[in-house]
């Protein structure tokens, strides 16, 4: 398509558009572009073949594995002849750039292509891992990583991201309740809507923006039993009040494409499932995008039971599905199906156009190379990404334990610096990484020289591997050697961790996950350390030094047995790019941690799924529990072993009492609920404010809290500061059985606090 064809289309376009003239301005503009990319939209699909429509829903890889099998062939020659509507897993101006003119040069219509990648927390510039970074609870600065995440990728030829992944999970079992924002709806909706903002800004065409791509619709971090792609099962209720929000609040967002999960909803494979890709997402939400499958989820249907290819692949187009990732389902089988009157013309238009839309709104018809400006490699990898994401790291950590205020360490003395993961390059970027360079990393070693200064001295030593079982490390090590089994035996390696430690004042031990432990199909049924790095904090702790455990994970882990022998801990997930710098900033004090958890730390594995918004039972938990016919375990207590809303600072904080500004509301009305906040510690510091909500009664049963504000609040050491939430009606609705979202009139708690345990509370009635 040509610049002067576009120009002469949108000419026309606008000489149509007689009813924008009665408009308000900001109507009219949007009106008018849209009804331009219609008129240059539906111009070009009546110049189109049916086999070339088809082609726009196809997505292929170059050829190499990413998730799953490799089903795309001879891609070359599918560009040329107009069977393929975009491209995944390439990246670099120039690469894509030439794949770009395999396209515009020699197909037919010369239709450019989308080109898409995982860009996940971070291009080449890599931030915390999304777990990690939604403890942060900053919504500017989840939107700020997005946003540079988008600049890095648009500087290397990519227009579209596989991102945000907004699963809520409760089990932390599943590897990938890394990539997500924990257990929350209120908070991962939030997060959503941050992500969405950062990756598309205000104008999808610009050159630094890309289409985001909120996944996995829907309910992908509900497996059963935490196992990676199984079935998830559950109430419509459920799903609407704390599944299915974040997913929503992308679109109303304004995400520009959706992705279809693995798994079944309510015992229909997403990817098939017309209810939810049409009904709720299309009907109830309005949601105007286009919807991708996920790798190979259309052929993936067979071995769920939903027919042969040309079956499963006719059933996703008729259920909402625009574009087959991967598969090649729609290439090789829809036109048979239309010829059987399995699917029809207008619904291969309608996926067509919502790819060609989205294509428009990336600007590509209009500069096709828009993305691939070879000169904007300055975007890239610079400093000024990487001192952000050596502030986000330190943002994103979750200070969970420090006994005697162990922490911060002074900048002298001797450091004994132990673990497999103190010196591992491999390890700092975590999961879904995939364009960062890990040997372009900074370690714990490195952060701890580089910020210590010349006073400090360190003893470095492995102390153990992360696992010593040799069948564990091949299947973890599927890419890289993460897991390096050293050729010393693990005593030799324990005994100089202990020699170190006994030259040393304190012993900073980093223990945790190899960088895949966690994320795809990395379930895990024991979510404790590794035995061999268990053996070690034992033998550290019998030095009687003390012993600051910082801890890398990709995973909520049960660590009740740490927590006891440790002084202090320190979860910095995994940090990324400027890890190192970003731990030692925090464990020498230069930055005072903030972080909150997202999701609960369960004592072990069996009290899963744990979760801060559970009902009550009509046999509560009694505290300090067990009590005979109540609900609770007979050998560990209900409450996990770090909340939801849980973490600390090096400052401490006291709240009031709860103040209500009215003892009741009206529908249309409001409640101030405020508290005073004072930083009673010696350090200045910032503080998450929880706002909690508990409706008393209800014609379904209702959660005991549900999170429905926050504020990130600094105050300087001995500084209160008054903070008030403003209650309406809105805040207080919730799905009934028939799915209606409306509140109830009645008695309401609220709750505000440093966490999900908080018990400051006041009561108020709706009436
Ligand atoms: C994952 C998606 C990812 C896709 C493409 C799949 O296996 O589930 O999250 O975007 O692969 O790499």
């Amino acid at each position: 398509m040509s610049k002067k064809t576009v120009a002469l289309l949108i000419a026309a376009a606008l000489a149509t558009s007689s009813f924008a003239q009665t408009k308000e301005k900001v109507t009219k503009t949007a009106v008018a572009s849209q009804s331009k990319m219609d008129v240059f939209v539906n111009n070009l699909m009546k110049q189109m073949t049916l086999d070339e429509k088809i082609g726009q829903l196809n997505l292929v890889t170059p050829g190499g594995a990413v998730t799953g099998a490799v089903v795309s062939r001879d891609v070359d020659n599918k560009i040329k002849s107009g069977q393929v509507g975009g491209m995944f897993g390439i990246t670099g101006a120039d690469k894509i750039r030439k794949a770009q003119e395999i396209a515009v040069n020699n197909s037919r219509l010369k239709i450019p292509m989308i080109f898409g990648l995982d860009v996940i927390h971070g291009h080449r510039t890599i931030f915390p891992i999304p777990l990690g970074l939604s403890c942060s609870w900053d919504m500017p600065m989840i939107q700020q990583s997005a946003q540079i995440a988008a600049k890095e990728a648009t500087a290397e030829g990519l227009s579209w991201v596989f991102s945000p992944m907004v699963d809520i999970c409760r089990d932390p079992r599943w590897g990938r309740i890394a990539e997500g924002s924990g257990e929350d709806p209120y908070l991962g909706s939030q997060i959503a809507t941050a992500m969405v903002k950062g990756y598309q800004g205000d104008d999808l065409s610009k050159n630094n923006t890309v289409m985001a791509c909120v996944k996995h619709y829907a309910l992908y971090g509900a497996a059963e039993a935490g196992r990676d792609y199984n079935t998830t099962d559950m109430s419509r209720v459920q799903m609407f009040q704390n599944y299915f929000p974040p997913y929503k609040a992308a679109v109303d967002a304004g995400v520009g494409s959706v992705m279809s999960a693995f798994n079944e909803v309510d015992a229909v494979p997403s990817t098939v499932n017309k209810w939810l890709l049409t009904d709720v997402l299309r009907d109830q939400w309005k949601f105007k995008g286009m919807v991708v499958t996920d790798y190979t989820s259309i052929n993936e249907m067979i071995d769920h039971g939903m027919g042969d290819l040309q079956q499963v692949s006719a059933k996703a187009l008729n259920a909402g599905v625009d574009m087959d990732m991967v598969g090649e389902g729609f290439l090789t089988t829809l036109k048979k199906s239309l010829n059987e009157g399995k699917v029809s013309v207008k619904q291969i238009d309608a996926a067509c156009k919502r790819i060609l839309e989205a294509k428009y709104k990336l600007g590509l018809f209009d500069d096709p190379y828009r993305y691939c400006d070879v000169n904007r490699a300055g975007d890239i990898f610079n400093a000024s990404n990487r001192a952000a994401a050596r502030d986000f790291a330190t943002r994103s950590a979750v200070l969970l334990k420090n006994a005697n205020n162990i922490l911060p360490l002074k900048k002298s003395g001797t450091i004994a610096l132990i673990g497999p993961l103190a010196d591992s390059h491999m390890n700092m970027l975590g999961t879904w990484s995939v364009s960062g360079d890990f040997e372009n990393t900074v370690t714990v070693l490195q952060g701890l020289q580089n910020v210590g200064g010349s006073n400090v001295k360190i003893i470095h030593a492995k102390g153990a591997n992360i696992s010593d079982d040799t069948a564990f490390a091949k299947k973890v090590n599927a890419f890289m050697n993460e897991i390096d089994i050293d050729k010393r035996s693990p005593d030799e390696m324990i005994n100089e961790a202990v020699n170190a430690a006994n030259k040393s004042d304190v012993v900073v031990a980093v223990l945790g996950e190899s960088a895949n432990m966690s994320g795809e199909s990395s379930s895990l049924s024991n979510i404790d350390l590794q035995p061999s790095q268990k053996k070690l904090l034992d033998a550290l702790k019998k030095t009687g030094k003390p012993v600051v455990l910082v801890l890398m994970n990709g995973r909520p882990m049960t660590i009740e047995e740490e927590t006891k022998k440790a002084d202090a801990i320190l979860d910095t997930w995994f940090s990324g790019t400027e890890a190192g710098n970003a731990v030692a900033d925090l464990l020498f004090g230069d930055k005072i941690p903030s972080g909150k958890l997202t999701a609960s730390f369960p004592v072990n594995v069996g009290q899963i799924p744990v979760y801060y918004n559970h009902k009550n039972t009509g046999r509560p938990y009694v505290k300090g529990g067990p009590t005979k016919f109540k609900s609770n375990y007979l050998d560990i207590p209900n409450e996990p072993l770090f909340e939801f809303g849980y973490g600390l600072s090096y400052t401490t904080f006291s709240y009031s009492a709860v103040k209500l500004s009215a003892g009741s509301i009206t529908k249309t009305g409001s409640i101030k609920a405020s508290v005073t906040l004072t930083n009673t510690g010696n350090y200045d510091g910032e503080e998450i404010v929880q706002l909690y909500i508990r409706d008393m009664v209800g014609s379904v049963t209702r959660p005991v809290k549900e999170l429905k504000g926050f504020q990130k609040v600094f105050l300087k050491k001995g500084e209160s500061k008054e903070i008030s939430f403003t209650i309406t009606n809105g805040m207080l609705a919730f799905y009934d059985s028939n799915l209606k979202y409306a509140s109830e009139p009645g008695d309401f708690k609220v709750f505000i606090g440093g966490s999900s345990a908080t018990m400051n509370e006041a009561g108020f009635e709706l009436k």
